[in-house]
């Protein structure tokens, strides 16, 4: 990592696939310049859901029309119900009607829904073309512009068709992060707290410590938490691409997470859920004898101080949240893994959990 005082730069290491995410106050005005500089294509295709499109679409296209960049702005409506295979019909019918070819590069200016559909269709657009990342959630920022997941829904489940398709570059402008909404921000938190109970408890304590001034949006928090929080999911993704092993402990509190988040017909925010079955995970950890009691205490704490749920709303049925996680695609032959904090900074992943202390933790969260 290099900080400059205007930049904060962080690389991917993936060989000639490496890329930087550079994290910058104001950076969504100059974009244009670095990407006229690296030469990543000659004309580009700015993708946004209509939201996000309406408050920086403006902002991002003339950033790059000033610098002599070809572009064209395309939208879609916002929400997950938009990441779905019409999507990526529409849109890359869109561009074969402008005359998109292998030479010309997509932008992602938005959050995870945004990034996921965009770098699904570069992958596939003309077998492969150029994409960068432009997120504007704090989800996007911390998780998912970085590590080149892509992909799309279909009605049998989230995420079920996709590629691992790496961006060109990643820029975050925190300042965007001014006009999220506050449980986006929430929801994002949460990934922020996991990468420290997965991987860095000097990163947690930091976060406990610096709770008022991360909501508060300032620098002297922001800018350290978004560059540690790529840092990490750089280092995880070097070591780890496709998910064969270490990459799985990003889905920390994800196992019961994704199943409240399922159950509750997705009302809920994926961040408020996992930040559940974080939680979740923590107690099953102490039961398993894997956790000290204190470990997991602290990880309740830290999302209660942020101001996340830690318990399944009463509404929900833990019959149903029992039958998700049975068939998430997290689970391989009716084994189901999960990620435990063995302490804080420290996970490891089984899939040996009994099902009484499964039951027992639902019930008693
Ligand atoms: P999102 O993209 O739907 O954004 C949430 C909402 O915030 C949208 O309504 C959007 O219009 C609005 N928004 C975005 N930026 C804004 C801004 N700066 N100001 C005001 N409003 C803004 O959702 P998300 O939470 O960013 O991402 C969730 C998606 O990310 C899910 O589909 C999930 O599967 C995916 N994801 C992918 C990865 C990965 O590695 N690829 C990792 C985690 C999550
Ligand atoms: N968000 C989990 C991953 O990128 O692997």
């Amino acid at each position: 990592m290099t900080d400059n005082g205007r930049e904060i730069l962080v690389t991917v290491g993936l060989g000639n696939r490496s890329y930087p995410i550079s994290i910058s106050r104001g950076q969504l005005t100059k974009i244009g310049t670095d990407i006229a500089a690296r030469k990543i294509g000659n004309r580009f295709c700015v993708i946004s859901d209509d939201q996000v499109a309406g408050l920086y679409g403006e902002v991002l296209m003339q950033s790059l029309l000033e610098k002599g960049l070809a572009a064209e702005l395309l939208t879609f409506p916002h929400g997950e119900a938009s990441k779905k295979l019409e999507t990526i019909g529409t849109l890359a019918s869109q561009l074969a009607g402008i005359g998109f070819d292998r030479g010309d590069a997509l932008v992602a200016l938005g959050g995870g829904v945004t990034g996921d559909i965009t770098g699904f269709l570069a992958s596939i657009y003309m077998r492969g073309i150029p994409f960068i990342q432009v997120p504007t959630t704090l989800l996007a920022q911390v998780d998912s512009s970085v590590g080149g997941k892509t992909g799309v829904d279909i009605p049998e489940g989230k995420n079920l068709i996709g590629t691992f398709y790496q961006p060109q570059a990643v820029y975050i402008d925190p300042d965007v992060l001014s006009t999220l909404p506050d449980q986006e921000l929430l929801g994002g938190l949460a990934e922020v707290i996991k990468y420290g109970v997965i991987w860095d408890k000097e990163f947690f304590d930091f976060l406990s410590a610096n709770r008022k001034a991360i909501l508060a949006l300032e620098d002297s928090a922001l800018l350290p938490l978004l560059a540690r929080c790529c840092e990490i999911k750089a280092q995880v993704v070097e070591e780890d691409e496709r998910e064969s092993g270490l990459r799985r402990i990003l889905n920390f509190g994800h196992t019961i997470g994704h199943a409240v988040e399922a159950a509750s017909n997705f009302t809920l925010i994926h961040g408020l859920a996992i930040a559940i079955g974080m939680r979740a995970a923590s107690d099953i950890a102490v039961l398993c004898k894997l956790c000290p009691p204190g470990d997991a205490e602290a990880v309740r704490r830290i999302l209660e101080d942020f101001g996340l749920p830690v318990e399944i709303p009463s509404e929900l049925d833990r019959k149903a949240i029992r039958r998700f996680l049975l068939t998430d695609k997290k689970t391989v032959g009716g084994r189901v893994f999960f990620v435990l904090p063995q302490e804080i900074g420290r996970v490891m992943i089984t899939d040996k959990v009994a099902s009484a202390d499964i039951d027992e933790v639902l019930a008693n969260t």
